[in-house]
């Protein structure tokens, strides 16, 4: 890379990473931060100057669990599509989930992932492993990746592990992290029969109820104890649970809740219908406010979007045909800055459950921080201006929002990856390529 790539962003107003502010100049080169103050004399000709005066500047946003369909399912979604988004919503980087078609349960499918990424992603990529009951060898040897998926419910074929004794084994032996998505695949069975030949979709949060929730948790966090083993739970969406983590939470165990959990609740379905169709599905106004509390209080450690797009044409089909999951990668930075700007929380606490935390809880390294030695994946926002989420804006290839209509401020100006500018006041620079994650 040619030090013509250098970057001076000027008159920003920094975040710094003990969640102060400061105004002042960052200089980039060669994907790194080389420095932070109030203001920087460069001698260096051919550099890139973005003038930030009135714009906050963030550690990009990693989101860590999104569902980005490719290989196989590229009608809803495909890498280059989904980075787009990404890039328009201040994501830098991103962990994508195996349940794509091929499976990424294997080191040839994860190799064929980051192929792909590598070809077409504007953003940083890392891709789970996905468990089955097979408990193949490349669950324990893939790399690189983040962790070990475990669907423990609402999910079909097989990455459905739901069996106490495949849990256990997977939990025996080896060290990665396991991420989870918990919800209990009895119960849900279950209940679909006492609810069968309901069409109406508000159904969904009480079949897939807060029970189920609250057993997968519970049974997963057993085993974590049991084996010590590193574990964190997928989109937190309960009560229930928040409180039985809150009672105890072994140091090893993590957990993240989706703006959609924060932000939405079961009304939303008389507004939206089948696309606030999510699993685990939306809940009620009480549990918003219980999961609110334990992100502040640190009982939930990071936040994802868990984006998950469908057609709308998919989503069309009356329910239990429509398809689960919402995109997300869009909206989530501004629907949090958002609620900065409501007094629900700081914008250091925003950086944290979206940056910051997220690094350090899958250990990426030089990420998550605005400081020398860091990467350059940043994002500067404008929090002055308030504009709608406009379908006809949606980058997704799916092409709609479950917040449309919503007016929010914090929308980025620009996006950095690796110290270049890939989105730039509604201009995208598709020629911008991330990297591929490590994780130690
Ligand atoms: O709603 C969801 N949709 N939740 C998941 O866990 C999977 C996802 C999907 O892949 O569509």
């Amino acid at each position: 890379m040619s030090s013509s790539t250098s970057l001076l962003i000027r008159r920003a107003r920094i975040i710094l990473p003990d969640g102060e502010f400061m105004i002042g100049d960052v200089l980039t080169r060669d994907r790194f931060i080389v420095e932070v103050a109030p203001e920087i004399f460069t001698d260096q000709t051919a550099i890139r100057e973005i003038d930030a005066e009135g714009l906050i500047l963030l550690p990009g946003v990693i989101d860590p669990q999104v569902h980005f369909r490719e290989p196989g399912l590229e009608h809803k979604e495909d890498l280059f599509t989904a980075t787009c988004a990404c890039a328009k919503g201040g994501v830098t980087s991103f962990l994508e989930m195996p349940n794509t078609r091929p499976l990424t349960t294997t080191q040839q499918a994860l190799d064929d992932k980051l192929q792909r990424a590598q070809n077409k992603c504007l953003v940083n990529y890392g891709f789970f492993i996905g468990a089955t009951a097979e408990i193949l060898p490349d669950l324990l040897l893939a790399n690189p990746t983040p962790g070990i998926k475990i669907f423990m419910g609402s999910m079909h074929g097989q990455l459905l592990v739901d069996q106490q004794e495949v849990l256990e084994a997977i939990f025996a032996k080896g060290k990665r992290l396991i991420a989870v998505h918990a919800e209990d695949q009895a119960r849900i069975n279950q209940r679909r029969q006492e609810f069968a030949g309901i069409h109406d979709v508000a159904v969904h949060s009480q079949i897939q109820d807060n029970q189920a929730a609250l057993l997968a948790t519970q049974q997963v966090l057993k085993l974590s104890e049991k084996y010590q083993r590193r574990l964190h739970i997928l989109h937190m969406s309960t009560a229930e649970e928040a409180e039985l983590l809150r009672q105890h939470k072994p140091s090893w165990v993590t957990a993240e809740v989706t703006p959609q959990h924060l932000f939405l609740n079961t009304s939303a379905y008389e507004k939206i219908g089948t696309l606030a169709q999510m699993n685990p599905p939306l809940r009620s106004p009480h549990d918003n406010e219980v999961l609110w509390q334990a992100l502040h209080d640190g009982v939930i450690d990071f936040i994802a979007t868990d984006h998950a797009p469908h057609t709308l044409e998919e989503k069309a089909q009356p329910y239990p045909n429509s398809p689960s999951g919402m995109p997300g990668v869009e909206t989530s930075l501004p629907l949090m800055l958002t609620a900065t700007a409501q007094g629900r929380c700081s914008v250091a606490q925003v950086v944290n459950w979206m940056s910051t935390a997220v690094a350090k809880a899958y250990g990426i390294p030089n990420k998550g921080a605005i400081a020398p030695g860091y990467d350059a994946d940043l994002v500067l926002v404008d929090l002055q201006t308030y504009r709608p989420v406009l379908r006809e804006e949606i980058l997704s290839k799916c092409g709609w929002s479950p917040f449309e209509g919503w007016n929010l401020t914090g929308w980025p100006a620009y996006t950095i990856v690796g110290g270049e500018i890939v989105y730039e006041k509604g201009k995208l620079h598709t020629q911008v390529r991330g990297q591929a994650l490590t994780f130690t």
